[in-house]
């Protein structure tokens, strides 16, 4: 089918959820994706952090193939191979005892609110109310289901929606006063995400989240991150939160857990876990034999990706520090490892830079209006960085009205210092 057929039958049949750019992708291999007129484009995206691995990659080829000849599907009502595994090399590599499968990223969210609440029913024994209070951050995302969207401190989400599940406040993302401010006994959680993504990729600092993870540890209630977009290698360690010194409570991860088909987990400690008990909570689809083989074959690849995550995205972080410098139109370059960002001054420039660049073959994305968000496959090469950052050049250059020459930037940046010695950039 073509890519006007296709657009047109679309067009009559689906909700209208999404605004598609106008290419029809047919195969994709390594860092590339060809459209149905065999145009070939360079991935910067990854499907929004899914395909860490790239395209087609052997291991997850083969994995696929093998399981799919065996087993897909037996519901969670019995056991099979592969979910004990993969929960042994999630909990190794998160430094937390216990895992549940689902099937998306909002899904791990909402399975992490209910926790968080029979947590503290459970725990409820001096005969006060319980706690139910959940501290979130703006500037979050957390996903579209209703839970998730309660707990999203981004208006345009959660309006068109409202009533959405009670007893959220959400507290200045980065403010410690305000943390400091708004959380009693009567919180079971504080959410965050340890670097906030669809909100522009922006780290959480190393004050705050110490903050947070001091007043929930004295109080009993939770420390839960959501790491869906920021976990499993994105920043060149396994999660985000092991550039701090915190082990949070609770961890969700998804996007690439099973290189793009769908599987999300929760991770937690064992004194959480024992909150639930057989019925509480549960899924059909949720870790099944297929996604849970493909993502224990990921966890391994992902394991020999991580320095070249971490030097890869130095490289590309400085080559946009570089043109930081160059151009006035930039405000700010923020990120780590393959999680970076440039934002703009404009909406209407980051618009036209990303047509540009798909124009001549790139594929990124932008999010929050005016930033730029580069998520790659673990798998680049200094040379797909050089290509990107060429492009990204000359289209600032052809679409910015300011010009080039930097003057004085309205953003200030401020660096932190992690444990490893590496820097977070996120905005003072
Ligand atoms: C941090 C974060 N949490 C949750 C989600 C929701 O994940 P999903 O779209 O798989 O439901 C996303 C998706 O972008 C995300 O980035």
């Amino acid at each position: 089918m073509s890519l006007a057929s296709v657009s047109r039958m679309e067009a009559k049949l689906l909700l209208p959820t999404y605004e598609r750019q106008p290419i029809l992708f047919v195969r994709g291999r390594g860092v590339y994706l060809w459209d149905s007129q065999g145009k070939r484009y360079l991935d910067f995206l990854s499907g929004i952090g899914v395909n860490a691995l790239g395209h087609n990659h052997p291991a997850v080829q083969s994995a696929i193939k093998r399981q799919a000849g065996r087993l897909i599907h037996v519901s969670n009502l019995f056991f099979h191979e592969y979910q004990a595994e993969l929960a042994q090399m999630l909990t190794q590599i998160s430094g937390l005892d216990r895992a549940f499968f689902c099937n998306s990223g909002t899904e791990a969210w909402e399975g992490a609110l209910k926790l968080a609440r029979a947590f503290a029913q459970k725990n409820n024994t001096n005969g006060c109310k319980p706690k139910t209070r959940i501290l979130a951050m703006e500037n979050s995302f957390h996903g579209r289901t209703f839970g998730a969207l309660a707990t999203t401190g981004q208006p345009k989400y959660r309006a068109p929606f409202v009533p959405l599940l009670p007893g959220v406040t959400f507290v200045k993302f980065n403010d410690l006063d305000d943390l400091q401010r708004k959380f009693d006994s009567s919180v079971c959680a504080v959410c965050i995400e340890t670097i906030q993504g669809e909100g522009g990729i922006c780290p959480v600092d190393r004050e705050f989240l110490e903050l947070a993870s001091r007043l929930t540890k004295q109080s009993g209630a939770l420390l839960m991150l959501d790491e869906i977009q920021s976990g499993l290698g994105r920043t060149g360690r396994h999660f985000a939160y092991q550039h701090y010194d915190v082990l949070p409570d609770v961890v969700t991860v998804a996007k690439p857990l099973a290189c793009g088909l769908p599987l999300g987990a929760i991770l937690t400690t064992e004194r959480v876990a024992s909150c639930m008990h057989p019925g509480m909570h549960g899924t059909t689809f949720g870790g099944g034999p297929l996604a849970c083989a493909v993502a224990i074959e990921f966890l391994r690849e992902e394991k020999k990706l991580l320095k070249h995550v971490r030097s890869l995205g130095e490289y590309f972080h400085a080559a946009l520090e570089a043109l930081d410098r160059k151009h006035k139109s930039i405000q700010d370059v923020r990120g780590i490892g393959l999680m970076q960002a440039v934002d703009l001054d404009s909406p209407e420039l980051a618009k036209a830079v990303a047509k540009e660049l798909l124009q001549e073959g790139i594929i990124i994305n932008r999010t929050h209006e005016t930033v730029l968000r580069f998520l790659a496959p673990y798998i680049i090469q200094k040379k797909h960085v050089d290509q990107l950052v060429k492009a990204l050049d000359a289209a600032l250059h052809k679409h910015s009205e300011s010009g080039n020459k930097r003057t004085d930037k309205s953003t200030k940046k401020k660096r932190l210092a992690s444990a490893h010695g590496e820097e977070i950039h996120a905005h003072a």
